[in-house]
Formats: structure tokens, sequence, C-alpha cells
């Protein structure tokens, strides 16, 4: 892939990975994913990460291809998790005299996963530590939790430029076009969602820098109108509402359900709800529906009592909201059951812990649709506008 300029001095080495099927164990990226790395070349050389193991190689021609035979004296490590930490013992062979920068986190995890100490040559920086490259001075902000306690974000004042860490990332590799923002809410809610407190207070620190670029180690470099990203960061990590609209996540064995959660559909399409998702949760990209949830500010769950509890489809994806904090939205219940429904008193138990939760009068259906249900429906959509 090569290199490409950042600034006139900081060069993105990272790599796109279209091989990889579930990214961390558990995500679909049909786009890819890239691994992004950086080269800040001042009197001193200083890498930014490394990438995932798989692509070691092509990392390391591209920094030799920007370092045109020099050599680097800092490897900034801001991050342990192995997308991003995988291929330091691969540099450090080929680049032994480097000194690792880190903090007091980041060593005993480099330990854990190299099971030795890999990095005798090392910084230990403190937070608003200071790393002087000759001309520059990067700082360092510890960001813990978003997404590891380890991380730190990294800040170029000459450049104006903040290595974001995680943050500020999305699925999706470098060379397919797609718009920022659905994946990277994709990204953010399914994988840092839970940390909404720590990443409000990295966005508070940020706000006192004056910032003109935002390199991720996922996703494209950020220019521009960094107050879009600023924005929506903002509104996800505060857990607030991005988008006016209702989403309806079912589970249905034989159709009845899903017949309910189409007809509420119509009904709010009808009256005016300026958006309806209708998420079927067992043929579904479950980090899509998650996604959804919290972008929407209501939602209504429809499922079947199963074996004395709910579809597993539902309780897999009420673990993932309440997993991630899910809070200040408003919620309806459709449940079916047959000979004893109890499926709303069992989401309602799972979200009982969620906080700021407007709850709607449950409509409870036996087997299929009535007249009646269909008039509760009627009154459910009414309720969500
Ligand atoms: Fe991209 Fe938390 O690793």
């Amino acid at each position: 892939m090569g290199f490409s300029n950042v600034t006139d001095s900081i060069y993105y080495v990272g790599v796109n990975d279209h091989q990889v099927d579930l990214f961390e164990g558990q995500y679909v990226v049909p786009n890819g994913m890239s691994y992004n790395s950086y080269v800040i070349v001042d009197e001193k050389i200083a890498v930014m990460d490394t990438v995932d193991i798989h692509f070691f190689q092509e990392w390391l021609d591209n920094i030799a291809a920007v370092l045109d035979g020099k050599k680097p004296d800092y490897l900034i490590i801001q991050h342990m998790e192995p997308d991003h930490s995988a291929s330091i013992a691969e540099f450090l062979k080929v680049y032994p005299d480097a000194v690792v920068v880190g903090n007091a986190k980041t060593f005993p995890m480099m330990q854990q996963f190299f099971g030795a100490d890999i990095a005798p040559n090392r910084e230990v920086v403190a937070n608003g530590g200071t790393l002087s490259l000759g001309g520059r001075t990067l700082t360092f902000v510890f960001a813990p939790m978003v997404h590891w306690p380890e991380v730190m974000v990294t800040y170029d004042a000459q450049d104006k430029v903040l290595f974001s860490a995680d943050g500020f990332g999305k699925f999706g590799a470098l060379d397919v076009e797609e718009s920022w923002a659905c994946e990277a809410r994709r990204y953010y809610i399914g994988i840092v969602g839970k940390y909404g407190a720590p990443v409000q207070a990295l966005l508070k620190k940020a706000a006192g820098l004056d910032i003109q670029v935002i390199c991720p180690l996922h996703g494209p470099v950020l220019t521009g109108d960094l107050g879009y990203y600023l924005n929506l960061y903002n509104i996800w990590s505060s857990y607030g509402v991005e988008s006016e609209g209702v989403m309806i996540a079912y589970t249905s064995v034989y159709g009845n359900t899903k017949k309910a959660a189409a007809l509420l559909a119509d009904k709010l399409k009808a009256k005016g709800c300026p958006k309806v998702v209708l998420t079927d949760l067992a043929r579904c990209d479950l980090a899509e529906a998650v996604e959804d949830a919290f972008r929407y500010g209501k939602l209504v769950l429809a499922t079947t009592t199963y074996n004395a509890d709910i579809f597993p489809f539902m309780r897999t994806f009420i673990d993932h909201l309440t997993e991630r904090n899910y809070q200040n939205r408003t919620i309806g219940l459709i449940e079916n059951g047959s000979w004893a429904p109890m499926a709303a008193k069992v989401m309602s138990g799972m979200l009982e812990k969620s906080k700021n939760i407007t709850w709607l009068d449950t409509v409870t259906i036996r087997s299929a649709l009535t007249a009646e249900n269909e008039a509760q429906l009627d009154a459910m959509a009414d309720a969500l506008l």
C-alpha cells in the first residue's frame, strides 16, 4: 500500500485488511478493516502504534519507504489490543535500538501478550507527560477505558494533530468508499458503547486543545469540520438520541409476532413517523440492530414466550443493550404467548437497571392478532409519535 502524507512531517503507514472474517471475533466487516499507524519525522523519528500480526511485513515496508534508510527512535504504544500491538516484536527485530514508549499499564500487558519482556529499551510516561522529538513535543493524555485501561492518546501541538487511539475509528478499509457515520457508529456502539463516561471525560480534555487533524487507529484521518465528528461522539457517549424515529426489533416463530411488528410499523408510517426501522433479530447483523437501538430514541421489542423465557435472539439483543448501559429511551413491549405469556415480564426485568426509561402500555397477543390487539397497536403507535 505504501504511505501517504498526513501533514508535511507525519505519514500514514497503516494497512487494509480484507481477510478478516469477524473483527474482534464478532463483528462482520463487509468492507474490511484498517489498522492505522503513523510515522512522525522530526529531529527524532517516532512510529505511532503497530498493526495486526498478519500485516506486519507490509507495515514494516511502509515504514522503511518513509524512512529511506533512517531508523526510528521511538515506537509509541497507545493501546495494547492486538489489532494495534501484535507487531511490536517484529518491529523490534528490525529496529532493536528503538525506545518503546508506553505507560505503567502498557508494559505489564506487553509482557502478558508476548510472554517475555520484549522492550527493555523503554520510556514510561505519565498522564500529561511529554516526549520531545526535537522540533516538536508530544503530549500524552491517558484515556482509560477508551477502550482498554492502558489507552492513551497523543497530541502534537506543532501540527495540531490528535492521535486518538480507537476513538473516532470505524469499520471498513481505507480503499473502500463509504460514509463515515454509519460504520463509525456501529463500531463505537459495539466496541466502546459501554464506556460513555470515559469518552465524555476524553472529549472534555480534547476541548481544551487546538485540534486540526484527528488520526485514529481505524478508519480515515479526519480533517475539515471536526465539529461534525465531535458532535456525534458527544451524542453517542452521553447516550443521547441522534435521530428521530422508532426501532421495532422482533423475533417470530410462525409469523404472528412478525405480523404485529409489521402492523405497528405500517401504522407509524401512516401517522407520519419520520423513520421506522423494522428488524428481525434472527436474521439481521446484531451489531447493526444494537446500533439502531442506540441511534433512535424509541424502541419496541416484540417476542414470543419461549421455554418459560423469551426467544433466544431477543435475550441476546437485550443483553447487548444492557451491557452497553442502554438508557434514556422510550420502550414499548409486544409479547406473544399461547398459554402462559411472560415475555414482557422477562424483557422489562432484563431492562430494570436501565436509567431513564419511559415504558408504554404492553400489548399481549394470545397466539394470533385480534381486533383488540390491533387497537392496542394503534394506541402504541400514537404513544410513539
Ligand atoms: Fe482497535 Fe481496542 O482496538
